[in-house]
């Protein structure tokens, strides 16, 4: 097995090649383009040996920003025709700078933005101070445009890039995806198709993706007649985290922080509609019907991560984690719609165990967050930084080489890491 400097150069050599100049890609092949959290993580790898690279890929990531500030999942920097849906499927052009989707991602960038500053203050104040706006004035538009039940919701679920959870199953059904028509998905071209969405999924995100685009992706029709819209704890809990950070940089850099501190008391409150009795978990809630999701996910654990306590919430976490040999599964592995293998319906993935893991830390768990490390080291070292994982054997699953696999090891599983040892 590889040496910890070995895994470190090897973890380094990823980002360098994944590199487009600018910004990285996830992965070659399977993802050409710039994907937004993606990109945060990365930022918070390259800190760890490259803080320069570190804050210019968040940099790039916010040239994307919309007008109405949205910063969107993907940025389109390079056409590439090995990935679908394209710029056209989306037909965003003109809202923003540059040619991306229509939909955001979990807004992590800045609680990263705010670990890259403290990892260097002088050079991150500079750098920090010009991001500060347009960071605000994301928040701003989740806060405005996503946050009407209290929590924050998506519009598809690729905005919480959890994509095919069994946490949209229901809300998923209700989407009408009789006018999709023909097309040809590239995902299963360059990833077994058992380990990523069906075809029933598929066809409903592009039928979600063709209403953004039928309706220029104007938020207040999205808001009243969108076919998808469901209350995330994903999206709530990064949120959150965000806007601590945000208001930390905001002390830091003598600006004004009255608007974040007036977000964080209102998302505590929010959040606290997604908590469900029946699961002890925090979970998804359909805004259209008001019912809740069902299950409990890897997001469901998130809460720490957004600095709230659960005693309730702890126990459930053990005993999740006691159904599979690495924790954190994507799905609840005492289901029997649990599937180790297919993306976000078993899988672990170490990006999420990151925000768990880290967020236990923050709140003193040491014990477990140290577990949740540990599980994230082996199954990285002894598998490869692969994209997700089996969490019954190991065995990588998905994508290969990935950016932000690799920036996990980087800054936090391993042994050699800044943060958390
Ligand atoms: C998939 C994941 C999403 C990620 C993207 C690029 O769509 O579900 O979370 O951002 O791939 O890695």
């Amino acid at each position: 097995m590889a040496t910890i400097e070995e895994l470190d150069e090897q973890a380094r050599e990823i980002l360098r090649r994944n590199d487009r100049g600018g910004y990285s890609v996830p992965t070659a092949g399977l993802y050409p383009y710039q994907w937004n959290w993606d990109s945060a993580f990365s930022a918070y790898g390259y800190a760890e040996f490259d803080i320069d690279r570190a804050w210019t890929e968040l940099e790039t990531l916010f040239s994307g920003q919309w007008d109405n500030g949205m910063v969107p999942h993907i940025l389109f920097h390079q056409a590439d025709d090995g990935y679908f849906p394209g710029p056209d499927v989306w037909g965003a052009q003109g809202h923003g700078p540059i040619d991306s989707s229509g939909i955001s991602q979990p807004p992590v960038a800045a609680a990263f933005a705010r670990r890259i500053h403290d990892l260097d203050p002088s050079v991150g104040a500079e750098r920090v101070g010009a991001l500060f706006e347009p960071m605000l004035k994301w928040h701003r538009w989740f806060m405005k445009c996503r946050g009407e039940s209290g929590a924050i919701c998506i519009t598809h679920p690729w905005e919480s890039g959890r994509d095919n959870a069994p946490s949209w199953d229901k809300s998923l059904a209700a989407v009408d995806a009789s006018n999709v028509g023909p097309y040809v998905r590239r995902d299963t071209g360059h990833v077994d198709a058992s380990m990523r969405p069906t075809k029933y999924d598929y066809d409903r995100y592009i039928a979600i993706v063709n209403f953004g685009r039928d309706n220029n992706w104007d938020e207040d029709v999205i808001l009243t007649d969108g076919p998808f819209r469901v209350a995330d704890p994903t999206m709530t809990f990064t949120l959150l985290r965000s806007h601590r950070d945000l208001s930390y940089l905001g002390q830091e850099l003598g600006r004004d922080t009255s608007e974040v501190d007036g977000w964080i008391e209102e998302l505590e409150s929010g959040a606290a509609s997604l908590w469900n009795e029946t699961i002890g978990a925090y979970d998804t809630k359909d805004l259209r019907t008001g019912e809740f999701g069902g299950t409990a996910s890897s997001a469901s654990f998130l809460n720490w991560y957004g600095g709230v306590e659960n005693g309730v919430a702890l126990d459930t976490l053990k005993q999740f984690n006691a159904g599979t040999k690495y924790g954190v599964a994507s799905h609840d592995p005492r289901l029997g719609s649990f599937d180790p293998k297919r993306y976000w319906r078993g899988p672990v993935w170490a990006v999420v165990n990151y925000l768990v893991g880290s967020g236990l830390g923050s709140c003193g768990h040491m014990q477990e967050a140290e577990k949740i490390r540990q599980d994230t080291a082996e199954l990285i070292s002894k598998n490869g930084f692969a994209e997700y994982y089996d969490p019954n054997t190991g065995e990588p699953a998905g994508g290969g080489s990935f950016s932000w696999t690799a920036a996990v090891w980087l800054s936090w599983a391993s042994p050699s890491a800044g943060e958390g040892n």
